[in-house]
């Protein structure tokens, strides 16, 4: 009986290990940064040492923010607070979930 368990246990595990990669694989966070730096985020953001004022610190703002909620923000960030004075990201399609996926990466 144990041993049923244990097998239904390792396959279950292994259905997720499965079904999770291809989830965090979605973004490149290498091809990610370069887009970071073509985009000028860092005119107003830090990241590390590197980066301006105007905007906040970055730095681990993937231990904040999730993929869904920068997907989200990014493309809209006046949908959070009309007030926001992010502008909203023109990059789109693979470079957006590149972008996302290296964000999600500062931790
Ligand atoms: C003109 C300056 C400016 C530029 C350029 C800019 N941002 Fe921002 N960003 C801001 C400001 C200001 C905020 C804070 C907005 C608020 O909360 O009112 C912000 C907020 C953010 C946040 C939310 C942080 C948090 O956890 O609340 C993220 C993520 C972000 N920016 C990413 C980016 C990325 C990625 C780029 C480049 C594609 C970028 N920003 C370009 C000014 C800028």
């Amino acid at each position: 009986m144990a041993k049923g368990r244990f097998l239904w246990m390792v396959m279950g595990l292994a259905l997720v290990s499965y079904a999770g990669v291809p989830l965090a694989a979605q973004g490149d966070k290498v091809k990610g940064e370069k887009v970071y730096k073509d985009a000028k985020c860092s005119v107003c953001h830090k990241v590390g040492t590197t980066g301006g004022k105007m905007g906040p610190e970055i730095t681990k703002v993937g231990a904040k923010r999730d993929a869904a909620w920068l997907a989200t923000y990014l493309v809209n960030p006046k949908a959070e607070n009309p007030k926001n004075k992010m502008p909203a990201v023109k990059v789109k399609g693979a470079d957006l979930d590149n972008l996302i996926a290296y964000l999600v990466s500062l931790k």
